[in-house]
């Protein structure tokens, strides 16, 4: 991911370059010891870091609509004229400098300054005092959405976590596997939110909204108001029910703290058993044995992931596990737990050190349902992300909204998603009225085998496979009744960014 500091690239730009140069309108060179990615839109051409600030993805490789480029990593999106990180996962802006032409060259001359935090477009009269519940991707999102745009009222953001908002995604990879550094993981360090005005109160459990009141309670019996409140609970982890699965002895693996806790749990421990070939099982497998760790998964599904990705990409993604020594016990259920033993409902068993249950999540619904929001499995949204109560937003693995590419109304829990409708929540709530009509996008990462996919599909009648699976090189597309509702990508990362483009705009790619 980060990547050792390299040489330059490309030409020096400050002795200037031929627009005959640039290839697809782009053009990566270096000024100093930056890259410098140049972009032609329209007539202009505008000068940007050549880094995702997310994962420091190559944004040469990237997309570009408008006077946007998108990363072709995790789909991020930066404004080429402002350097500004217009979706997540990005949050912070890339640098950008001052363009000049002459004589049919174009010169990159000095860095300009951050472009000014956008003034607020928001109604004339707005909200005083915001209440954001989640510490996690909607939560956090949310709260810096707010201050970017200029928001100077009052941001509660209350978490029943005890650590800050953190990069949830690297716990079942790089941070698991212990190849990430410790400051990877929190999103923000503990002084932007003093900083930022964001008051952020961890181990603070919301256990009551009374919308009439606007108020919500904490577990301790305080009160406080809102005027608009943004719930973003997400998910809890599924706990095994089987005789001897004390939580005790189950890892599941949701929160740092978890995740601490498993790899405290991995050392000096020779075999794990994962329960669950889920992606969060899965992920957590391929980080153990980044540890060295004998990996054994049981999980009843025939082929891992195939829900999802149907058989041909579940195959694969159990041959990569299966190259890098994972055992697995498919068709199959641990019925009991006794000590350090798994018994199978094959009637084998599986010894272990420790034990990882990855068999799903559940939305944490219990706050909207006592406060008699409209739920449908999940919290009802419409458009704006708003419930069935005035004043109240509902972003991330909890909310159920009208996706316009399907036509219906989904749920999905993606990092992205969240982080993305945390956003669109904070504009909703400061009055710039902000439909949310992103194409869901979510990645999952194997070893060195990294899945993207675009769009949603429940279920499908035909899956077209371009490309070729085996080689790691595919797009694949998830159609029903002829219509592609979704696209899995390995290694075809314009064409995954140029598929979510096509269902953005209403076409089926
Ligand atoms: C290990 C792991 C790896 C993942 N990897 C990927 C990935 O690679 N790609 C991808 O797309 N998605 C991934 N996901 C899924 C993604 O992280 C979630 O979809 C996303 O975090 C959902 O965001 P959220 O804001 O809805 O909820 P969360 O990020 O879960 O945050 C919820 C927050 O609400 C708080 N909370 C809950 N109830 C209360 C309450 N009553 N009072 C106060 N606070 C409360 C919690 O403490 C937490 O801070 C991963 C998830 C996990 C666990
Ligand atoms: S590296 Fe660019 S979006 Fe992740």
């Amino acid at each position: 991911m980060a990547e050792e500091q390299a040489a330059p690239s490309g030409p020096d730009l400050a002795k200037g370059i031929a627009l005959d140069d640039f290839v697809n309108g782009k053009l990566l060179g270096h000024v100093g010891s930056e890259d410098v990615l140049l972009v032609k839109a329209g007539d202009n051409v505008l000068a940007i870091g050549a880094h995702c600030t997310h994962y420091h993805g190559p944004l040469a490789d990237g997309l570009v609509v408008g006077e946007t480029v998108r990363c072709p990593w995790h789909h991020a999106c930066f404004d080429l004229r402002t350097g500004d990180a217009v979706r997540a996962p990005a949050l912070s802006p890339v640098a950008r400098w001052r363009v000049a032409r002459r004589d049919g060259r174009v010169f990159v001359g000095d860095k300009l300054d951050a472009a000014t935090p956008r003034a607020s477009a928001a109604a004339a009269d707005p909200p005083k005092k915001i209440v954001i519940v989640g510490g996690g991707a909607a939560g956090f999102a949310a709260a810096e959405m707010l201050r970017r745009h200029g928001y100077r009222g009052s941001i509660i953001l209350l978490s029943s976590d005890h650590a800050p908002p953190v990069d949830r995604p690297n716990l079942s990879k790089d941070y698991l596997a212990g190849t990430a550094p410790e400051d990877w993981v929190p999103l923000r360090p503990d002084a932007f939110y003093p900083e930022n005005g964001i008051e952020l109160r961890l181990n603070a459990e919301v256990v009551n909204i009374d919308t009439k009141a606007r108020t919500v309670g904490l577990a301790g019996g305080e009160d406080l108001e809102y005027e608009r409140l943004l719930l973003a609970t997400g998910s809890e982890p599924v706990r095994l029910a089987i005789p001897g699965a004390d939580p005790a002895n189950i890892y599941t693996l949701r929160t740092l703290a978890d995740c601490r806790a498993i790899i405290e749990a991995s050392k000096g421990a020779r075999r794990a058993l994962v329960i669950g070939a889920s992606f969060i099982g899965l992920e957590t497998a391929a980080a153990l044995r980044a540890r060295h760790i004998e990996v054994h998964v049981v999980a009843p599904d025939a082929t891992p992931m195939a829900r999802v990705l149907g058989p041909q990409l579940g195959n694969l993604v159990r041959a990569i596990h299966e190259e890098h020594g994972v055992i697995f016990n498919l068709g199959d259920t641990v019925v009991a737990i006794d000590d350090r033993r798994a018994t199978l409902k094959s009637g084998s068993a599986v010894d272990f050190d420790f034990v990882v249950a990855g068999i799903g999540v559940r939305p944490r619904l219990a706050l909207a349902e006592g406060a008699g929001l409209k739920v449908d499995r999940g919290v009802s949204v419409d458009a704006y992300l708003q419930t069935s109560a005035p004043g109240v937003y509902a972003a991330g693995d909890i909310a159920r909204w009208p996706d316009p590419y399907s036509g219906s109304p989904i749920r999905v829990e993606h990092w992205v998603v969240a982080e993305r409708q945390g956003q669109a929540a904070a504009l909703n709530m400061l009055g710039i009225e902000q439909r949310f009509d992103a194409v869901p996008f979510f990645w999952s990462q194997h070893y060195d085998l990294p899945i993207n996919y675009v769009g949603h599909a429940e279920q499908w009648d035909e899956i077209a496979v371009e490309g070729s699976i085996e080689k790691k090189d595919c797009l694949v597309r998830f159609k029903h009744n002829g219509r592609t509702l979704a696209v899995a990508s390995i290694f075809r990362d314009l064409a995954s960014l140029g598929a979510e483009l096509a269902m953005e705009r209403g076409a089926a790619p």
